[in-house]
């Protein structure tokens, strides 16, 4: 499965903030917004990486990730020329995708939860169709709304409805089959000229072939669209890193985590940063991950 980030849009709600700088490069308490749904894929199992953002935000993407090499994986970079639509990823994707499945996450989610990663990595196998995944929000008409039957099979979708029929958000996580690309190609832009990713969603949900995942409690899933919700992101991952001394979305432990990288490998990036406390949390994951090579061990000694 491939992987695509749109980190595009030009986060109007966050003026004047985000006048110079894109939305998913601002901080979300120790970094930038767009290693939450970076480390969304990279749980997912997914390596091959395609960053989508503006022709102006987009060399910043490329300084702050590189190519990936150093953690294991690779990120490629594409522009979306206007802000036209989630849907429009798909199709400037395209390339990208190949013959493979597709994860597209959007640039400012945030998930975190007990066993994220294994339930990823078993809704991106064998996916035909689409994957959703369902959050239980106060609310839902400020998202992508899902109706779910006693069997949680789907019912209906719609894109932030004014009367909603459930509090079930669809997030900004979506598995597609490969057919995605044509059926991105086909449908119509919306009123505002954008191509809007419910409308993917829904010509899947008359197929028969849209699933929803609902993630529960203990589940969480916040997005960084406003000032207060970058605020509440911020501080969601400020208690819980410094309670527990432990790092949500962290991309180095997680590439080691998942075998992209060895404890070497991982301690010489947390070198890079060893001034802040993320870098050196990134050098002491290392060390305790394995018996330090004689590399290691010099350096830390
Ligand atoms: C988009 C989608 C919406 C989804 C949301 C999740 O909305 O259109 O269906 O629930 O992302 O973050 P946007 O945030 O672009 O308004």
């Amino acid at each position: 499965m491939k992987g695509i980030v749109l980190a595009g849009g030009s986060g109007t709600r966050l003026y004047p903030t985000t006048l110079a700088v894109s939305k998913q490069l601002m901080p979300v308490y120790d970094k930038p917004t767009v290693y939450y749904p970076i480390s969304v894929l990279m749980l997912s199992g997914i390596t091959d990486i395609l960053i989508i953002s503006s022709p102006a935000d987009l060399p910043q993407f490329r300084r702050l990730l590189g190519d990936g090499s150093e953690l294991g994986v690779s990120f490629s970079y594409a522009e979306q020329e206007q802000p036209k639509g989630l849907a429009e990823a798909l199709l400037i994707g395209a390339d990208h995708i190949g013959d493979d499945s597709v994860a597209l996450v959007l640039g400012d989610n945030l998930f975190h939860g007990p066993g994220l990663s294994p339930l990823l990595q078993k809704n991106a196998r064998d996916v035909d169709g689409c994957v959703l995944f369902g959050y239980q929000v106060s609310d839902p008409e400020r998202y992508g709304v899902g109706e779910v039957d006693e069997q949680g099979r789907l019912l209906s979708i719609e894109e932030k409805p004014a009367l909603p029929r459930s509090n079930r958000a669809i997030t900004g996580l979506y598995f597609y089959s490969n057919d995605v690309v044509d059926v991105a190609k086909n449908i119509k832009p919306s009123p505002r000229g954008e191509l809007e990713i419910t409308d993917v969603n829904l010509a899947y949900l008359a197929e028969g072939r849209a699933r929803l995942v609902d993630l529960r409690r203990g589940y969480t899933w916040l997005d960084t669209g406003t000032p207060q919700a970058l605020l509440a992101a911020s501080q969601f991952v400020g208690i819980m890193e410094s309670r527990q001394r432990v790092r949500i979305a962290c991309l180095e432990e997680i590439s080691l985590r998942m075998g992209f990288i060895d404890a070497d490998a991982c301690h010489r990036l947390g070198e890079r940063l060893a001034t802040s406390e993320y870098g050196r949390y990134v050098m002491e994951v290392a060390r305790a991950w394995g018996p330090p090579s004689a590399a290691v061990a010099g350096a830390v000694s």
